[in-house]
């Protein structure tokens, strides 16, 4: 079938008024979360953090791929007309199988493409660099799609593997994330960029610590690039080209995790100003 009449089928069944699924490894998630319902707040979201299979930057592909069908069935179960992969090493790991597996059920979006959108746009002769989990880096996604944009962009790439289950367990904006930061950035690979993608979605929790790094240790000024509002946004125009913006918001945005955790719970008070309630829902019983 061709992607139109993927599109038409798609659209044939799909109501404005159903939720926006966005699923995660854990808390990372949120900040594209977060960002979705400041550009689309009439929107309800539906949530799922894997928490129970986190860190999933050490993770087999094969095993992403297991984990994004349960959660992407999950997500269907409540109607999705988007699903949003809020991690990139899911993205990495599983979006093309779950673009296949979904076909006209639900548009799936992910966040690697939009943020080399943006890249090729703003950085075409430039050198940039890009930090993610060990499975976001080994697959070379990023230089894949770069490579594809036809741009003059050279990426260097570097795998941070502590920095998202350090800041799962909490540790942002303190001293033991200036200094896992510090250890990791100063790597040689990354001195000469005039922009760095933070190749994870947990990685905008620490982006003031990381912008405090460049600004301290390096001449040149380094652009942080930031995903969560340019995934947004991108969602913004797919339900707007497609009429299915939901004009009012009518009901509430709903949490669930594979397990309940204090971070999870701490971490959605920050972003959405109130406590959260979360479910309880595990992939496999
Ligand atoms: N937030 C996820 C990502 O963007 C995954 C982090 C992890 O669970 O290792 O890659």
């Amino acid at each position: 079938m061709s992607e139109n009449d993927t599109l038409k089928m798609y659209l044939q069944d799909t109501k404005h008024t159903n939720p926006i699924g966005i699923f995660d490894s854990g808390i990372g998630g949120l900040t594209v979360a977060h960002a979705v319902k400041k550009l689309l707040p009439h929107e309800q979201i539906i949530y799922f953090g894997d928490i129970a299979h986190l860190p999933y930057g050490d993770k087999s592909t094969a095993a992403l791929q297991a984990y994004s069908i349960k959660a992407v069935d999950f997500l269907l179960k409540h109607n999705c007309k988007v699903i949003l992969f809020a991690c990139n090493s899911a993205s990495a790991a599983a979006f093309e199988l779950i673009k296949e597996y979904t076909a006209t059920r639900a548009k799936v979006i992910d966040v690697i493409q939009p943020v080399v959108n943006y890249v090729a746009n703003r950085f075409d002769g430039k050198n940039i660099g890009l930090i993610g989990t060990r499975q976001t880096i080994n697959s070379n996604a990023y230089l894949q799609k770069i490579n594809q944009a036809n741009k003059n962009v050279s990426l260097s790439s570097l795998a941070t593997p502590l920095l998202a289950s350090m800041i799962e367990e909490g540790f942002f904006n303190n001293t033991v994330s200036k200094s896992v930061i510090a250890e990791y950035l100063s790597d040689e690979s990354l001195q000469n960029i005039e922009g760095l993608i933070l190749g994870c979605t947990h990685y905008p929790l620490i982006k003031k610590d990381i912008e405090l790094f460049f600004q301290e240790n390096f001449t040149q000024k380094v652009e942080i690039i930031d995903g969560s509002f340019i995934v947004a946004e991108e969602v913004r125009i797919f339900l707007e080209q497609n009429n299915l913006l939901n004009p009012y918001s009518t009901k509430e945005d709903v949490f669930y995790v594979s397990d309940l955790t204090k971070s999870f719970e701490e971490t959605t008070k920050i972003f959405f100003k109130k406590k959260v309630e979360l479910e309880l829902y595990k992939l496999w019983e």
